[in-house]
């Protein structure tokens, strides 16, 4: 197994190289750099990045692998080359696409995430890495390598949905941020931010998506003790967006201005629901109680309920036993 780490570490040094030196020069990429200007990415940035490109032939990987005496194998094992069912020869899974190295810890390249160079509604507009010997996407943090030390030293840690909004945050000053692999915050993310911070600002997109994930992020955050502010953007930004309309100030402004996450739920409650209609107050309550019984003190808990109840109008007691009730479901 370790002989197979370290190939399959050596196939990801190789091949980000490659991709990198091609985006940066060839002129297969012309494309794929007019794409990185129009989105505001400097090549020093690209550099800092080690962005690349993946061809859209077959033959110039064919070549590269040849050069390098990598065989399909290994190239298999590692993602590079996705098979069919029907036993054909296995092709680049990654066809002209921007791609964006992903990192360990010790900032060494593990698989990839391809963004496509024109936006269609066939083809995924970002496309990962498989899960490999290397690669376990609900345990890497995009761009941990670099804004470790950042977190640490303001105790806080800034978590956007993406890699672009990761890259852009960071370049804008804002070092102490990472994202999750699009999918589900986990608890594995969760507990590799504790050991470094107490506090997360979740700076997601302000979108149906991006407020339902901001939500799980949370659930995974909060039982570890950790404090969980928001950041709210204007309505439909990213942080990526948000920068470039806005600039680096207005973004820094957000940051420091983010809300505890129960306050802001409570303070956008009213815009989503109806709270003069008693049905949806108790829903909204049920909701938050499920909520609070993640907080991993009574304390905690207790002054959380005290909001909440403020808020609705409803006694505290009610929400005491609404917390209680949520916790018996749980377990
Ligand atoms: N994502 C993914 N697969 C998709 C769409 C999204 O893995 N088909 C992940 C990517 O990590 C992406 C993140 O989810 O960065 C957030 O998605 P989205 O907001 O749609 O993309 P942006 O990061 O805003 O990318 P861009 O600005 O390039 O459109
Ligand atoms: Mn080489
Ligand atoms: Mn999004
Ligand atoms: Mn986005
Ligand atoms: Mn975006």
């Amino acid at each position: 197994i370790a002989k197979q780490r370290s190939a399959l570490i050596r196939v990801h040094k190789e091949i980000a190289e490659w991709y990198h030196q091609l985006l940066m020069k060839h002129p297969m990429a012309d494309a794929a750099r007019q794409y990185l200007k129009s989105r505001g990415i400097t090549a020093e940035v690209a550099k800092r990045w080690q962005l690349g490109f993946a061809p859209a032939q077959t033959q110039p990987l064919r070549e590269w692998a040849a050069q390098h005496k990598f065989g399909a194998r290994v190239l298999t094992d590692a993602g590079i080359l996705a098979t069919r069912d029907d036993g054909s020869a296995p092709y680049p899974r990654f066809r002209n696409r921007l791609m964006f190295p992903i990192r360990n810890e010790n900032g060494e390249v593990i698989a990839f995430s391809g963004r496509v160079l024109e936006a269609d509604a066939k083809t995924a507009k970002y496309l990962n890495s498989p899960e490999t010997l290397l690669f376990n996407k609900s345990k890497v943090l995009f761009g941990f390598d670099k804004s470790r030390r950042a977190i640490s030293k303001a105790g806080q840690a800034v978590v956007c949905e993406g890699q672009i909004d990761t890259l852009m945050v960071f370049e804008a000053g804002v070092q102490n941020v990472v994202a999750g692999q699009g999918t589900a915050f986990t608890e594995y993310h969760a507990k590799a931010l504790k050991r470094l911070a107490d506090e997360v600002v979740l700076c997601y997109d302000s979108d149906n998506a991006g407020y339902k994930a901001a939500e799980r992020a949370f659930q995974a955050l909060v039982p570890y003790g950790l404090i969980v502010k928001v950041a709210s953007l204007p309505q439909g930004e990213d942080p990526d967006s948000y920068i470039r309309k806005q600039g680096v100030e207005a973004f820094t402004q957000l940051i420091h201005e983010a809300k505890d996450f129960v306050d802001y739920q409570l303070a956008s409650v009213g815009a989503r629901k109806d709270l003069t209609d008693m049905r949806e107050r108790i829903k909204f309550a049920e909701e938050m109680a499920e909520n609070v019984k993640l907080f991993d003190t009574p304390l905690a808990q207790e002054t959380t309920i005290q909001r909440v109840a403020t808020k609705l109008g409803i006694a505290e007691d009610i929400m005491r036993k609404l917390v209680k009730r949520a916790q018996k479901g749980s377990t």
